[in-house]
């Protein structure tokens, strides 16, 4: 029987591991799973709660009672927070300015690695996120690691934002994005790290059909074994 293709995505915040992932999901007619959206949903459900994100034995006992589903349509993530689509509030700054807690969490990783790791044992998919060829799929066929100017990622971001009608500052941007992967590079857990066989893909001067070819040229040698 031929062996389901995983594709790794993994790299630092904003710096288009997203955009890569759902053009290559369309483009090959894989699923695309967003898993910092998981552990976004995640972040959601204790703001919402207004629980003591330091507290981290009430986060794991509540763990049990979120329960996340992803919904594939057009290729785009849509993620299900205990049954309703949080998918835009997911991505507004009071989640992107505490998920890294809950992100650091062990009990919260090894839930949604959990998770990540049965939705990949049967299809053809391309999951990104900071952990995914390291440890949530360590034998994926194809890891990329994305990376890109700061500056560049903080003014890519800015612009998304602003579209989406939030009032927000570059610099608060910027800070944000900084602190982000600090957080992710540093912290105990799973930190944010390259896989040995992971490819570079540095796209701060790449546009987004560059980095499409570049990725389709790695996968096609994969495709029909
Ligand atoms: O990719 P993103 O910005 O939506 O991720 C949100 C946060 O989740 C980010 O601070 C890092 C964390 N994350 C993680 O720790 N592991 C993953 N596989 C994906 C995201």
């Amino acid at each position: 029987m031929k062996k389901n293709v995983v594709v790794a995505i993994d790299g630092y915040s904003s710096c288009g591991k997203s955009t890569l992932a759902k053009a290559l999901a369309k483009k090959l007619h894989f699923i695309y799973v967003d898993s910092g959206a998981m552990y976004r949903a995640v972040t959601l459900y204790f703001l919402r709660n207004q629980t003591d994100l330091h507290q981290h034995d009430l986060i794991i006992d509540a763990l049990d009672h979120i329960d996340l589903n992803f919904h594939s349509r057009d290729y785009q993530s849509h993620i299900l927070l205990n049954g309703e689509e949080v998918s835009d509030e997911i991505r507004q700054m009071p989640v992107s300015e505490n998920v890294s807690k809950i992100a650091s969490i062990k009990e919260v990783r090894q839930a949604m690695v959990k998770q990540q790791q049965k939705m990949g044992r049967s299809k053809n998919m391309v999951m990104d996120g900071r952990d995914i060829g390291t440890v949530v799929f360590p034998d994926a066929q194809v890891k990329l690691f994305m990376t890109a100017d700061p500056k560049i990622r903080a003014e890519r971001r800015y612009k998304e934002l602003k579209a989406n009608g939030e009032e927000v500052s570059l610099e608060e941007i910027f800070e944000n994005i900084a602190h982000r992967d600090y957080q992710d590079t540093t912290r105990q857990e799973s930190p944010l790290t390259r896989a040995d066989d992971a490819i570079i893909l540095d796209n701060t001067n790449l546009t987004e059909t560059e980095q499409l070819d570049f990725a389709i040229s790695k996968i096609e040698p994969y495709l029909n074994i």
